[in-house]
């Protein structure tokens, strides 16, 4: 009888509670529609409510929307995009190369869309003109926005003018292009594009094709139609022909949602959406050496770990056009000539070629063909003289075949399956002289990695190992930035050449000290070390973690944990951007989170945090936790959560931070730390204090800690001013002075006794001046005691309690016996 009642309750609840809801989501201010008229406005500031979304499709899978790229702070990093809502992923941007401000207003007339500047005199962006006049601006369910005219034809779709991205449904039609931002935070055309030829879908840098679809292992051909333009649907990616006839297939799982992307280091990917995060189905390419500026111009890619470094008698540039230059100074490589043959002409006496050595090769090698067979190599160099596109050749020595290299210079690889050989184009200058004796000693690879293989050995089995524990998708490698490849020039020669699969960016401790100007504004401290704010040269805002406690471990470990902790990517978990090491020191360089902690939000002196907020924080966090401990036998325990550690960024940006640094402490001094760090104390598990093991309960446990003091908005243990027992329920604020006493109260032990006589508003923040209705508070407190319950086997996992924050579960029942220690 009593589960009966408990469910009919539940019920009712959920009821209650999708009502309640409602009078909060239409909060004053404009409201999101479906579709807008003429003599419409937006900006970011006037849809702040809605972090500048303004249009919203039917079923709210898309919106369009005017706001920053990601991580930037400065004032005009402002886009009008389309955006995946559950990932906040952008799908599509109009003024990608002119970004705008937060006050910069979007107009819809009838003569179409006009982004202006500040002044609002100079368009920004525009829909070309069209012939009759318009009627409405759609957004559709497939994330297609759409100009209407009067008759409901349409005039103009976003889905025709694709940037980065295309969706399910959308066609990249023959000769158009995706192209990549040129850097994750900066929407401009990048260098890297895919574009659909009549033959394939094919992968570009500067006109130089690197990859094919058709190489894929798991590409099937069905015809020889010209396609005629590109699809990817539930199931698979599609070329098609002019008649709708498939040409070429790579079949995927299926999925109720995919989209494919250019991204800005030079990688296709295709990605699902599947329990709310992005599963990637397709990388390409897949080997890092195979994209063409990876190691800048002319460096070397060691093709297993894309390792930078140059080629011997070529030592390293640095600038606008980093790379490897001849170590000779008086030899310099030679601009190509445009298409029409201007630019420098090189006096064919002056040209000499430098050669590689043996076992490299350049990406385009394998899919163009050679200009001439047969020939020996100073035939092929003087076909190459005679032209002022050319850069160098490739000649096989055994097949006579001779391979131009055209118009700009990428990166080239080791490959010792071939018999090709290199020689690069050079032009004297007329003061030889050499120099720059200290750079030409570039470190003797191979006698630096004989030491280190058996490591690099270990660490990839180790790395490959988790990676398929965790049955995650293929190893997701940082190379943002071409030359985070390469050695630095620190003085710790044997970690010179180290880069690890995942391992993030490798930053020069010269580029944090410029960074953060010499460490100036420290932003917080915890347990493992000071962080300060800094600003890299491309603005990107950074936070800078200094690595204080860390024990014994040394630099191999570092390396290994640090690669671990870059390859976890999730909405909800800071991300970790790079690492530096000099000497002793360690630094971890995150992203910046501009709202700060929730410590500071919560019990700070700032504004109130909204119910909502509060929702949204539990549930962020509670995902972010989830995705450290989902199945795996790695999985992650944090260890250490806490509102430290829960920061905020924008409007509804919620992400974990600290998560994986407990292993980087050895364990003597990783549990002496965490039992003496400050402020800790009350999050921390029983169990901790106990011989029992550590688990991902003991996260459960500090979660559910830190939800009461969401509830609460103060500190689990706090000095309370409180009237002595009067009335029943309903007295909220003490009113009467007469019978004031000041105790010491430990927030959970109150909430159980709330909990057993259901005075579940007694419990909220006194401060919230919104309606909050006793049984959404009933939820948040229902899971908290579930989650602190003694026994870690009675307290839900995190996918649980995500669950029962989104009413997908009900909430549990906690068992008093399993509280009472409280
Ligand atoms: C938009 O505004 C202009 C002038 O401000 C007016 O002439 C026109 O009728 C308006 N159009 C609509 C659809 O309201
Ligand atoms: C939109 O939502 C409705 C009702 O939930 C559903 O029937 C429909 O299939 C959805 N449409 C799309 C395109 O997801
Ligand atoms: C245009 O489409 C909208 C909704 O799709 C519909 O409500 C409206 O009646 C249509 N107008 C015309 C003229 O067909
Ligand atoms: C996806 O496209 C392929 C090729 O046209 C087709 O065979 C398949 O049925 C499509 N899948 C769905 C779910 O429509
Ligand atoms: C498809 O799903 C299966 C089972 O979940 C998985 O093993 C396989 O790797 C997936 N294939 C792709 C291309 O993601
Ligand atoms: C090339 O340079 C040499 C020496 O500078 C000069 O004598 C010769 O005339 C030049 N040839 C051409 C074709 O310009
Ligand atoms: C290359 O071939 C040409 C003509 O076939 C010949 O004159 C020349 O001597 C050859 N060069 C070498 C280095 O073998
Ligand atoms: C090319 O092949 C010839 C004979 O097969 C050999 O003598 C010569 O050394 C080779 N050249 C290079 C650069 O390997
Ligand atoms: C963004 O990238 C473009 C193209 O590389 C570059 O010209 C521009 O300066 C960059 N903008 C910022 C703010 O870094």
């Amino acid at each position: 009888m009593i589960p009966f009642a408990m469910v009919s309750l539940h019920f009712v609840n959920l009821f209650s509670l999708c009502f309640s809801l409602l009078p909060c989501l239409t909060v004053s201010g404009p409201i999101l529609k479906h579709t807008v008229f003429p003599n419409f406005t937006a900006s970011h500031l006037s849809f702040l409510d809605y972090n500048g979304d303004f249009l919203t499709s039917n079923n709210g899978t898309f919106t369009a929307s005017i706001r920053a790229s990601v991580v930037t702070s400065s004032f005009s990093t402002y886009y009008f995009s389309i955006i995946h809502k559950r990932s906040e992923t952008i799908i599509w941007t109009a003024n990608r190369d002119r970004p705008i401000s937060n006050s910069a207003e979007l107009r819809l007339t009838v003569n179409g869309i006009f982004i202006t500047d500040d002044s609002g005199k100079f368009t920004i962006w525009s829909t070309p003109p069209f012939d009759s006049p318009v009627g409405a601006l759609q957004l559709l369910e497939t994330g297609n926005l759409v100009l209407v005219d009067n008759r409901n034809a349409s005039l103009w779709e976003s889905f025709n003018y694709p940037t980065d991205t295309i969706v399910m449904g959308q066609h990249l039609l023959v000769g158009k292009s995706l192209v990549a931002s040129a850097a994750d935070a900066n929407f401009s055309m990048g260098n890297y594009r895919l574009s659909v030829s009549s033959e394939d879908l094919i992968m570009q840098w500067m006109g130089q094709t690197y990859w094919k679809m058709s190489m894929q292992a798991n590409a099937y051909k069905f015809s020889n139609n010209p396609v005629s333009y590109m699809e990817i649907n539930s199931t698979g990616l599609n070329l098609y022909g002019d008649d709708g006839t498939l040409v070429i297939q790579v079949l995927l799982n299926a999925s109720s949602l995919k989209i494919a992307k250019m991204r800005p280091e030079g990688r296709f990917t295709i990605m699902s959406f599947m329990r709310e995060e992005w599963v990637e189905e397709v990388v390409a390419p897949v080997e890092d050496c195979r994209i063409p500026m990876i190691c800048g111009k002319l460096g070397l890619c060691q093709t297993t770990r894309a390792v930078c470094s140059c080629p011997s008698e070529f030592y390293r540039s640095y600038g606008s056009n980093a790379g490897c230059v001849p170590a000779d100074n008086s030899l310099s490589l030679p601009a190509a000539c445009d298409s029409n043959g201007n630019g420098l002409e090189l006096n064919s006496t002056l040209v000499s070629y430098m050669k590689l050595d043996d076992g490299m090769s350049y990406f385009a090698n394998d899919l163009v063909d050679p200009v001439k067979h047969g020939v020996n190599v100073s035939i092929c160099q003087d076909i190459c003289s005679r032209n002022c596109y050319c850069l160098g050749i490739f000649h096989g020595n055994f097949s006579g075949s001779c391979y131009l290299l055209q118009n700009y210079l990428g990166s080239i690889y080791h490959r010792i399956d071939q018999d090709l050989i290199g020689y690069i184009k050079t032009s004297s200058t007329s003061s030889p002289k050499i120099s720059n004796k200290k750079d030409n000693s570039f470190p003797r690879t191979a006698m630096v990695l004989i030491p280190l293989f058996g490591f690099f050995l270990l660490v990839t089995i180790l790395i490959l190992t988790f990676l398929r524990l965790c049955k995650t998708r293929p190893s997701k490698v940082a190379v943002g930035r071409n030359l985070d490849r390469w050695s630095s020039s620190s003085s710790s020669p044997e970690l010179n050449i180290i880069t690890l699969p995942g391992l993030p960016i490798r930053f020069d401790f010269q580029e944090l000290i410029s960074a953060t100007e010499n460490f100036k504004t420290q932003i917080g401290s915890g347990g493992f070390g000071t962080v300060y704010r800094g600003t890299m040269p491309d603005e990107t805002v950074v936070a800078v973690k200094k690595i204080t406690n860390l024990g014994t471990r040394g630099k191999k470990e570092f390396l290994t944990e640090t690669a671990i902790i870059g390859s976890i990517r999730h909405v909800n978990l800071v991300r970790l951007k790079g690492f530096c090491i000099q000497g002793q020191l360690r630094f971890l360089v995150y992203e910046y989170m501009n709202k700060g902690s929730l410590e500071r939000l919560l019990f700070g002196t700032g504004p109130v945090l909204k119910w909502q907020e509060r929702l949204n924080i539990a549930l962020g966090t509670a995902k972010g936790l989830a995705y450290l401990h989902r199945e795996c036998h790695h999985k992650i325990i944090h260890c250490d959560i806490k509102p430290d550690n829960i920061l905020l960024h924008g409007e509804r940006s919620v992400k974990i931070s600290d998560f994986g640094l407990s292993k980087l402490l050895d364990h003597q001094k990783s549990s002496k730390l965490l039992t003496t760090m400050r402020g800790t104390r009350g999050y921390i598990a029983p169990e901790w204090l106990t011989s029992y093991g550590i688990t991902d309960k003991s996260d459960v446990y500090s979660f559910g800690m830190v939800l009461l003091e969401i509830v609460n908005g103060r500190r689990n243990w706090s000095l309370l001013t409180q009237t002595s027992e009067t009335s029943k329920s309903g007295s909220n604020g003490p009113s009467s002075s007469s019978s004031l006493e000041t105790r010491s109260i430990f927030f959970p032990a109150m909430a159980l006794k709330m909990h057993k006589q259901k005075r579940y508003l007694e419990l909220v923040d006194q401060r919230l001046e919104e309606k909050v209705t006793s049984e959404e508070v009933e939820k948040l407190v229902r899971v908290a005691l579930c989650c602190v319950q003694i026994v870690p086997e009675l307290r839900p996992t995190m996918a649980e309690v995500v669950s029962m924050l989104e009413n997908r579960l009900p909430p549990g029942e906690p068992m008093v016996d399993a509280l009472n220690f409280l």
